[in-house]
């Protein structure tokens, strides 16, 4: 579970990490109401579980409450990658003098923990990995010891921070350390972490995420669960019984079969970097039975994403056979009608695959186009959905 960057604060201010006064807004009369009461100058932040809110239009700094007023109008209600802003933070402003970059995650791939650190923050880290890798150290960190002061100032000095922000920046690692151990976090990270003009550490944007398995470790987890802003297609998929969980690309994606739809995320999102770095826009098992209803409650769910600009239909039939996997596409097709209105690239394999082939052949429906394997159907998928950008 992604936490809010409000949330996230909170939760570093309980582990005693330095942060700055922070109030939530859901109108812009309260968002005035809040920078009367924190004073100066505030910064009005989206709150979104998604990145770059920056970039976007987001971030916002004010020097009175009027214009904080102003800024929570602009930002409340702004669409910031598929996110539409409900609530906004006003954040007490920071005098910057320079920007890190910390995180410490659950490294899966080697069954440990890793730390991330740069003394160049503030720009998105992704990017800096890849034009810059020299400057973002990378610590293994052993799970059994975590980050005690000592491994805290190893990283520091790793990642090149001045000899003397170090003692200081290391007291606040081990304190996101606490943050990250306690709480059962996959991800603790703060972006920037700054060093202000007064010569103070503190955390100016915090992102955390919770393992959700051990929320019965934790009594205060289910309150930070974000129950109205369920995404209005996620809501939708769930009353149809779909497995549905939106993602930020432009391909759409049904599949049967939650293995085949996961590889089917790894196949469309390494063909989109030939196409416009297009990607998966969602994750959508329609199971084992594709009947033209559930296929077209799953397309309508997908068609209804304005970020989708294609969708890769990757089913293998089994007990479903590809036959009546085809009749369901065309079915639901007819069913959507004039809602239907982006390229569909189907790829079936597997149980009576030359009658479903078939079938679409005949059908000849304009939006569909029938790729012979997965790669195939990925690159043509990603193709379209670039070129409909
Ligand atoms: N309280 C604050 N006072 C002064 N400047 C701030 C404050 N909060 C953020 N900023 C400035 O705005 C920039 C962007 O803020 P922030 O990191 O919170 O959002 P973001 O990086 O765009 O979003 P995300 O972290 O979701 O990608 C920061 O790098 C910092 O320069
Ligand atoms: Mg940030």
């Amino acid at each position: 579970m992604d936490l809010f960057e409000y949330q996230a604060r909170d939760l570093f201010e309980s582990y005693g990490v330095p942060v700055l006064a922070g109030l939530i807004a859901d109108t812009p009369e309260e968002a005035k109401a809040a920078a009367e009461k924190i004073g100066g100058t505030v910064v009005v932040k989206a709150q979104v579980k998604t990145g770059g809110r920056g970039k976007a239009g987001g971030v916002k700094v004010v020097h009175n409450a009027d214009d904080a007023y102003a800024a929570a109008e602009q930002i409340l209600g702004l669409d910031i990658k598929g996110h539409v802003v409900k609530r906004v933070m006003i954040a007490q402003g920071a005098r910057i003098a320079q920007e890190f970059y910390f995180s410490v995650l659950l490294d899966r791939a080697n069954r440990s923990y890793l730390s991330l650190c740069s003394v160049e923050g503030g720009m998105e880290i992704e990017e800096l990995a890849v034009e810059r890798p020299e400057a973002l150290a990378r610590v293994e960190v052993n799970p059994a010891q975590g980050i005690d002061k000592a491994k805290a100032v190893e990283i520091a000095k790793e990642a090149n921070f001045p000899e003397e922000l170090v003692e200081k920046v290391a007291d606040v690692f081990v304190k996101l350390y606490d943050v990250y151990k306690g709480e059962d976090a996959t991800l603790v990270e703060v972006n920037p972490l700054v060093l202000t003009e007064d010569g103070e550490i503190i955390a100016l944007d915090g992102k955390v995420s919770l393992d959700e398995n051990a929320g019965f470790r934790h009594e205060n987890h289910e309150a930070l669960e974000d129950k109205d802003a369920a995404d209005p297609l996620e809501a939708k998929a769930k009353a149809n019984d779909l497995n549905y969980v939106k993602l930020d690309g432009e391909v759409g994606i049904i599949g049967n079969g939650a293995g085949l739809v996961m590889s089917t995320l790894d196949v469309v999102a390494y063909a989109g970097e030939k196409h416009g770095a297009v990607k998966p826009a969602n994750f959508l098992d329609i199971g084992g039975g594709a009947s033209a209803t559930v296929m077209a409650n799953g397309l309508d769910v997908i068609l209804g994403d304005p970020q989708v600009k294609s969708v890769f239909v990757n089913v293998f039939g089994g007990i479903t056979s590809c036959d009546a996997v085809a009749n369901g596409i065309v079915k639901a097709l007819e069913i959507l009608g004039d809602s239907a209105d982006k390229p569909l690239v189907v790829r079936l394999d597997g149980n009576n695959v030359d009658e479903g082939r078939r079938i679409l052949t005949e059908a000849n429906h304009p939006l569909v186009t029938l790729a012979a394997t997965m790669d195939e159907g990925a690159d043509k998928a990603a193709e379209l959905a670039n070129a409909a950008r």
